[in-house]
């Protein structure tokens, strides 16, 4: 099957079969064996426990208990077997997992190193195919190569001013309320969380008026997907590659004419393959994580009136960072191989095996936690790996950030009896290989009056218009980049590469 190869994509399952632990009972069964490899992780001497999946019931239905238990087994590092009880290495100690970011020489992000591809044991149907298909971008290169097309994303999301990606948040968070405001009730998780992160990031690319609509449409159904479409997302580059064309001819104060004028010389294939690249890492993050935050804020008296904003002594931006703790939006990163034989936590690694970053695993590493929730608890800083470290470090943090800590801000401040309308074991949570996403969150408050005036579109002249200018540019360029979104509805083929993205994503 083809699909849009994309390294936080995964796509549907097929497996093949191996020694493994049953999920739901916890004993070992076999089935159909396969020759072991020497070395092979998946195969053990006897006396060791025997290996667990990462996919299944066990890890679907509580994805924390089976790091602990590993923990447990193997300490820091442990075997385990990923789709098609391929085997790979699970880092759950927090050292560790630096140690695999910021050690690019042993542990390269090239894809094209795993053994697994190289004897055709994941091909181009295994669900892991659309995460570790080799691309020309970012996500798959290190060295001189990765500092180039890294070094036009830095560049080029550091131009914008904290102050002008707020008014966008704002804005649509005001947008994306008074949509509901009226009604007393409300699905956050479609209604906001989902939608807030793609408004965001169409303005700052700087997406036509005429292209918005659908990339916001699309995220709006993304919830629901499980659709898949190849031709949705050549219309997406399609799409992307016409931004591309046009930013060529008239730059603006966004981000493709940013990427496209650095002086990294990008071609327009791959301006138009990171731009796809950012505009994915930072949907489905930021969904997560205004979802997450959301519900604890929620399901949690304490933490709520803790807020200083209530009188309390903690800081929304502050609740955010334990959530980035606690629950971190990929709770795994599928993406790391060794380059020679190493060792790591103890275990012997083999030059071509596949490393998972256990970014939720690590962050609750006891040797760091000694103490959770309590008052010398890690998570009062912001050392968490929800955004990994070392040269592939997440290059949008502070907008992932500023999204979440903004939007939920604005939220709460206008809609301030809010509370949930379910019980709280009603909550569903869909747990896959990389995050855990909360299906829905229905909520009650007060109806009150939309305030148009905030969600207004930015007239030049207007108060909202008046962004902070960056290097380089004038308020009017600003205030021209922030012109409100056409209303045409798109096209229900299109929306089905989005559906799809999700649907993948939350699989694996
Ligand atoms: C709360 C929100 C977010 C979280 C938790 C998050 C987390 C991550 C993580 C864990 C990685 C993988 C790093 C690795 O392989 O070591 C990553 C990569 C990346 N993220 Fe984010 N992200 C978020 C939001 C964003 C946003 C808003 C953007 C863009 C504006 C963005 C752009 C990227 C890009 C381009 C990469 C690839 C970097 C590379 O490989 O060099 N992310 N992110």
């Amino acid at each position: 099957m083809t699909s849009p190869n994309n390294p936080f994509i995964p796509s549907p399952t097929d497996f093949s079969t191996n020694s493994v632990v049953n999920s739901s009972t916890g004993r070992a069964r076999t089935e159909t064996a396969t020759a072991p490899p020497l070395g092979c992780p998946a195969h053990r001497s006897s006396g060791a426990p025997a290996l667990r999946r990462l996919f299944g019931a066990e890890a679907e239905s509580d994805p924390m208990g089976l790091y602990e238990r590993l923990r447990r087994e193997h300490g820091t590092v442990a075997p385990v077997l990923v789709h098609g009880d391929v085997p790979a290495w699970l880092v759950l100690g927090y050292h560790e997992n630096l140690e695999v970011m910021r050690s690019p020489s042993r542990f390269s992000r090239d894809s094209r190193l795993w053994h697994a591809l190289k004897d055709g044991k994941v091909g181009p149907d295994h669900p892991l195919a659309p995460i570790v298909a080799w691309q020309p971008i970012a996500v798959f290169v290190d060295g001189a190569e990765h500092e180039r097309l890294r070094g036009a994303l830095n560049d080029s999301l550091g131009r914008f001013t904290s102050r002008g990606v707020r008014r966008h948040i704002t804005r649509f968070t005001h947008l994306l309320i008074d949509d509901f405001t009226t009604d007393g009730c409300a699905e956050l998780v479609d209604q906001f969380a989902e939608r807030l992160p793609m408004l965001v990031m169409t303005q700052l690319l700087g997406m036509p008026e005429k292209y918005e609509p659908q990339l916001v449409e699309a995220a709006r159904d993304m919830i629901q997907g499980t659709e898949t479409a190849v031709s949705s997302n050549a219309y997406i580059m399609q799409l992307l590659d016409e931004l591309v064309a046009e930013k060529r001819i008239a730059p603006g104060p966004d981000f493709a004419s940013w990427l496209i004028e650095h002086h990294s010389k990008l071609t327009d294939t791959e301006a138009a393959q990171h731009l796809r690249l950012v505009l994915i890492a930072a949907f489905e993050t930021t969904a997560n994580l205004i979802a997450n935050t959301l519900r604890r804020l929620l399901t949690d008296r304490t933490l709520r009136s803790s807020l200083a904003a209530r009188g309390g002594h903690l800081s929304l931006p502050a609740a955010v960072e334990q959530v980035l703790w606690n629950e971190p939006p990929f709770t795994a990163i599928f993406g790391r191989w060794a380059t020679g034989d190493t060792e790591l936590g103890g275990q012997h690694i083999k030059a071509g095996d596949a490393l998972i970053l256990g970014l939720a695993a690590g962050n609750m590493d006891p040797a760091i936690r000694t103490n959770p929730g309590g008052p010398d608890d890690a998570s009062a800083n912001s050392s968490h790996l929800a955004f990994s470290s070392g040269p592939h470090e997440c290059p949008g943090r502070t907008i992932g950030q500023a999204i979440a800590d903004t939007g939920i801000d604005v939220l709460l401040t206008r809609l301030p009896d809010i509370h949930l309308a379910v019980p709280e074991s009603e909550l569903r949570i869909n747990s896959s290989l990389m995050s855990q996403h909360l299906v829905e969150l229905p909520v009650k408050f007060t109806p009150s009056p939309r305030q148009p005036e905030f969600s207004a579109p930015f007239l030049p002249g207007s108060p909202a218009a008046q962004l902070q200018p960056s290097a380089g540019q004038s308020v009017s360029d600003l205030e021209a980049g922030s012109a409100p979104a056409a209303t045409t509805m798109p096209d229900p083929q299109h929306l089905r590469w989005w559906k799809r993205v999700t649907a993948w994503l939350r699989r694996l």
